[in-house]
């Protein structure tokens, strides 16, 4: 279905969960967070009707975020329940990778097409510092079995922080020469009110390239599997791609393809936008399929042309990015 822009919208990113068993500090506070209690969560029965009826309004391609989505007990079978409907393209996780590698195999079977790892530091201590707890030997076994299950395109997130890993930018480029991945640089969002937000973190996508370019050429953009909104490019003799995702800088809202859905069953628009339809209340009073089809168009026909972020919007935003699902 296509919005008041005219911008195709078949793309649905469910946070199945707003737990997760990492602290990073620009997304989590360190306490971990206040328990929005069972009863308010959706259960996996009630996403999986949600996504089915999205299907009706042209959803072809569902992201599964958290929190951690690999938290969440019998996600594997949610995930084959989505891969099965007949209209759907694709079904992908975005995950940090920590349980991901036990898992492998029985989420491969269930359908699960790709996978996006997080990934903000390639040494062991400052990893640890980052998520505040986690090794990343871990995730780095996940994304080999990943590779060796065939999992392609496989993605990598780094969010660049201002005096944290921004002297990795080199090393990140030198991981997606040398092995078929695709690391993309995220301009870090000030989303939520955490306290780790005070200082200036933002290094923009201009200031991260001007770094690539100091020792490597980017050659001209080309689209990886995903239509995500990085835009990547492909690095001389270099097996995998670099990308670049200017979240803040340089919004990319006039190809959004997606809306979201949050662990508490509000739908969302936009990442930073306002408006939230409560799904979970529609449930609650058994709203029938047509008229949970209809919230979902509402949500689409409504869909902001753009955010505001950066520009004054957000500083009345409580909802962090656990919450939303990034
Ligand atoms: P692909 O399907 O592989 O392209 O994935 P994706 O890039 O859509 O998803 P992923 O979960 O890996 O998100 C990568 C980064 O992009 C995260 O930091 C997200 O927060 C950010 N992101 C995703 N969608 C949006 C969006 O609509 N707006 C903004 N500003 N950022 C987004
Ligand atoms: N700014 C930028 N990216 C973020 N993510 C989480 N919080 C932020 C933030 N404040 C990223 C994670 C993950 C993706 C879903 O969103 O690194 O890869
Ligand atoms: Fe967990 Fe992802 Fe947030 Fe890190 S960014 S705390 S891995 S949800």
């Amino acid at each position: 279905m296509f919005d008041s822009y005219a911008r195709e919208i078949d793309y649905l990113r469910v946070s199945v969960t707003d737990r997760c068993n990492l602290r990073c500090k620009y997304c989590m506070p360190e306490e971990g967070i206040e328990d929005i209690g069972h009863t308010n969560v959706l259960a996996l029965e009630e996403i999986f009707r949600l996504v089915r009826i999205a299907t009706r309004v042209g959803i072809r391609k569902v992201r599964l975020t958290g929190g951690e989505p690999l938290v969440r007990k019998n996600i594997t079978r949610l995930i084959a329940q989505i891969a099965a409907l007949p209209q759907m393209k694709e079904v992908a996780i975005t995950t940090n990778g920590i349980l991901f590698a036990d898992m492998a195999a029985e989420l491969k079977a269930a359908g699960l097409k790709r996978v996006n790892f997080s990934l903000d530091s390639l040494r062991p201590e400052r990893f640890r510092y980052i998520t505040g707890r986690g090794s990343m030997e871990d995730v780095t076994c996940a994304i080999t079995k990943a590779l060796a299950l065939g999992m392609a395109p496989i993605k990598i997130n780094t969010v660049v922080m201002k005096g944290i890993n921004d002297d990795e930018i080199l090393d990140f480029v030198r991981l997606a020469k040398e092995m078929p991945l695709h690391v993309r640089f995220i301009e870090f969002m000030p989303v939520g009110d955490l306290p780790f937000y005070k200082t200036d973190r933002m290094v923009t996508v201009s200031e991260i390239k001007e770094i690539v370019g100091q020792q490597y050429s980017l050659h001209k953009s080309l689209t990886v599997q995903g239509n995500g909104p990085a835009k990547c490019y492909q690095i001389n003799g270099g097996l995998g791609t670099v990308g670049f995702i200017s979240a803040m800088s340089d919004h990319f809202c006039t190809e959004c393809n997606r809306i979201r859905m949050t662990a508490d069953g509000k739908l969302r628009g936009c990442l930073f936008g306002k408006q939230e339809l409560n799904l979970k209340l529609a449930l609650q009073n058994g709203a029938s399929d047509e008229k949970i089809a209809h919230l979902f168009s509402k949500a689409i026909r409504e869909k902001p042309n753009r955010h505001y972020m950066g520009e004054g919007w957000g500083a009345d935003n409580k909802r962090k990015m656990y919450q939303i699902g990034g």
